[in-house]
């Protein structure tokens, strides 16, 4: 390039870079021409910038591309990732023979460009989408590009960037976090689509699956509750006989957001910069929570947030080691309590499970052709075949996707209520199974709705009156008083007495909460064991104070969780609610086992209950 061009160039990048204002300039660079250290492209709309960079505290210079109207430089793709420059003696430029070739010391070939074909006149292109492309200079068609840096990712998705195969050239677009913010090069974690038969999109540290989305439903990732519920983006996900890949993008063009793999916190986020800010906000990390840890539970363990412990079995199943608090032990998972012949197909059949991630889909099977009923048939007449799905949920559900072999990495998506990527799966049960199962379900769901119904016309008349009189007086007086309760769920009658006991009574008690008198620890808190003044042995449960629980929702809970105990539960005598502190206070048994005073399971169901009857309950007194 002449000077002038030169001149010309460095000035309307430089203005660029002061001004922010688009330009139609120095978006790329054509044969003969190059680009070295203090220069850039800008691409046209001047979203992004090519240019040589040092990463955090390192000397070496990189070639990379980032935000050009966003401070403090994002990176979000960097050429030669393996071998950094040691000087400023870079250079990008298109060869002699028309490859795109990075140099340094002038000769020194530090990175280049994996084009396959010839280009006769290219030129090299900084697009609006950050997407660095090869191309001869009359060919705009995007299938047609020489070489795009969209097909090498580093650690950053951009909207608009496939992530996952081109079947064609058998050519994977796949993630890979920097090793650390010094060292744009592959750390241990990457990011692309495994193909299997039902696609998905795995995280994988090192050769290990280490986070799953689960398939692609037509609507979303059946593990990813809410995709495409948010005014930012939308995802897609395409399966064709030449493509299989992942998408996104951004719903308005003023929003920018992308989704970057970190090695540091293992864990891939999407950020969203806030203009007004001036900063790069988390909208969302993955894992979320310790159940997206790739097969926690073992086979046929089922993952569920709220539960103790959070390994789970899927109903049909028992956990295979007796061991079940002991987290070294969650692997083995679940084994079927009734075991399955194979050849009496008469008493085979299928017991649905709505709310679930998808099994992983390694030896998996799809037809997207196929209905659910030919898909049970297939799926019966295979021993091997241990589940079935609709392949796509779309318009009420089509296709077919089988799963062979163990179920693993299963977990509850949503406890309560739907979600749009919701996928209802068909698991292989004995015939005798699914029907004690189906009746006892349908059982305990008529019991559910009576203790509901009574319990909601109960607690409203109860919490009616209190809370009228709390408007006035103190209402934890009222209830030192003791609150008697008519017993009168499940047939049985008899009064109930749930006493309020003070902190200075529990702390006496426990010797001040020691952690001698510790006797264990769920999911909601602390279990202690004491001792009251008059020789009597409690247990008392003191509730984390990040349970989240306000102090209305407390005392409904109590009173529900003093209506629904059982004979052969432990007896809750009382509660105790001052300052953050919430606790609950159980007859101490001393045989009894500890999970029945942690209580927690009886504890998260009645949590559903009083969410629902939390609509009905705002009515009163208003
Ligand atoms: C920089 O790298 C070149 C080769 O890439 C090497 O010959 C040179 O010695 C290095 N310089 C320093 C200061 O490390
Ligand atoms: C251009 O670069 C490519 C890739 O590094 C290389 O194979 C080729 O020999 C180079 N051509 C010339 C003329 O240097
Ligand atoms: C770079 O190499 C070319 C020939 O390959 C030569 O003409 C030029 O002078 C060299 N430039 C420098 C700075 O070494
Ligand atoms: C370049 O392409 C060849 C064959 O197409 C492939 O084996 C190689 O891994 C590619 N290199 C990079 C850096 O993608
Ligand atoms: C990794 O993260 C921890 C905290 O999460 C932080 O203290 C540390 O500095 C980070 N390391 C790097 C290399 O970023
Ligand atoms: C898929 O199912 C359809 C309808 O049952 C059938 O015609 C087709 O052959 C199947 N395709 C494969 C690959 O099995
Ligand atoms: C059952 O499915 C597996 C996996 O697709 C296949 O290898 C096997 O041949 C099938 N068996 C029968 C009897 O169709």
């Amino acid at each position: 390039m002449d000077i002038f061009a030169f001149v010309l160039l460095l000035l309307s990048s430089s203005l660029l870079l002061f001004f922010f204002v688009p330009s139609d300039a120095a978006d790329g660079i054509a044969k003969s021409e190059s680009l070295t250290e203090g220069m850039t492209l800008v691409s046209r709309d001047g979203s992004f910038a090519l240019g040589f960079f040092s990463p955090g505290n390192s000397d070496n210079r990189y070639l990379g591309i980032w935000y050009n109207n966003i401070p403090g430089r994002t990176v979000v793709w960097v050429a030669n990732r393996l071998n950094p420059i040691n000087d400023s003696s870079g250079m990008l430029m298109v060869n002699s023979s028309g490859s795109l070739v990075l140099l340094s010391q002038n000769t020194t070939v530090a990175w280049s460009a994996n084009s396959t074909k010839k280009a006769w006149n290219p030129i090299v292109q900084l697009l609006d989408s950050g997407n660095l492309v090869l191309r001869e200079e009359k060919e705009e068609n995007p299938e047609k590009y020489l070489w795009q840096s969209f097909d090498y990712p580093s650690d950053t998705w951009l909207p608009g960037m496939k992530l996952g195969w081109d079947l064609k050239i058998g050519l994977e677009r796949r993630l890979s976090a920097w090793k650390s913010p010094d060292d744009p090069s592959p750390g241990e974690l990457s990011w692309g689509v495994e193909l299997h038969n039902y696609p998905e999109l795995v995280i994988k540290k090192g050769t290990k699956k280490f986070l799953r989305t689960g398939p692609w439903n037509g609507l979303g990732f059946s593990g990813v509750p809410n995709l495409n519920d948010n005014p930012v983006y939308t995802y897609d996900f395409v399966i064709n006989s030449d493509e299989v890949y992942s998408i996104f993008h951004l719903i308005k063009k003023s929003v920018i957001s992308r989704a970057v793999l970190n090695e540091n916190t293992s864990s891939y986020e999407r950020y969203i910069w806030v203009e007004a800010d001036k900063k790069w906000t988390t909208y969302i990390s993955s894992p979320k929570d310790i159940c997206d840890t790739y097969n926690l539970c073992g086979p046929y363990g089922n993952c569920i947030i709220g539960e103790s412990p959070i390994c789970q079995c899927v109903e049909g199943f028992k956990h295979k080691s007796p061991d079940t608090w002991n987290p070294d032990e969650w692997s083995k998972g679940c084994v079927r309590i009734t075991q399955l012949s194979c050849e009496d197909k008469d008493k085979i059949g299928f017991a649905k499970f709505v709310g679930l991630k998808m099994p992983d889909t390694t030896y998996s099977w799809v037809n997207g052709s196929m209905n659910l009923n030919e898909c049970r048939v297939k799926c019966l007449n295979n021993c091997s075949c241990t589940a079935y799905a609709n392949s796509d949920i779309k318009n009420g559900g089509s296709g077919c996707a089988m799963w062979f072999g163990d179920l693993i990495d299963i977990r509850q998506v949503a406890a309560n209520g739907q979600y749009p990527s919701m996928q209802d799966i068909y698991i292989r049960m004995p015939a005798s199974e699914q029907v004690n199962h189906k009746e006892e379900k349908d059982k305990q769901k008529m019991k559910l709705i009576v203790i509901v119904v009574v319990s909601i016309a109960v607690v409203f008349g109860v919490l009616l009156i209190l809370y009228c009189i709390s408007k006035r007086s103190n209402f934890r007086e009222k209830l030192e008083n003791n609150v008697m309760i008519d017993q009168n769920v499940e047939g049985q009658s008899e009064d109930m007495e749930v006493t309020f006991f003070t902190l200075a009574t529990l702390a006496t008690a426990t010797d001040n909460f020691s952690s001698n008198s510790k006797l264990g620890e769920g999911g909601f808190g602390l279990v202690y064991k004491g001792t009251l003044v008059d020789g009597k042995e409690i247990a008392v449960k003191r509730l984390s104070r990040s349970s989240g629980q306000g102090l209305k929702e407390f005392k409904n809970e109590v009173i529900l969780i003093a209506k629904l105990q059982h004979r052969n539960l432990v007896r809750l005598l009382g509660y105790c609610i001052e300052g953050d502190e919430k606790i609950l206070i159980y007859e101490y048994m001393p045989n009894g086992s500890l999970d029945s005073f942690i209580f927690d399971q009886t504890r998260a169901k009645v949590l559903g209950w009083s969410m629902r009857r939390r609509a009905g309950a705002a009515v009163a007194c208003a």
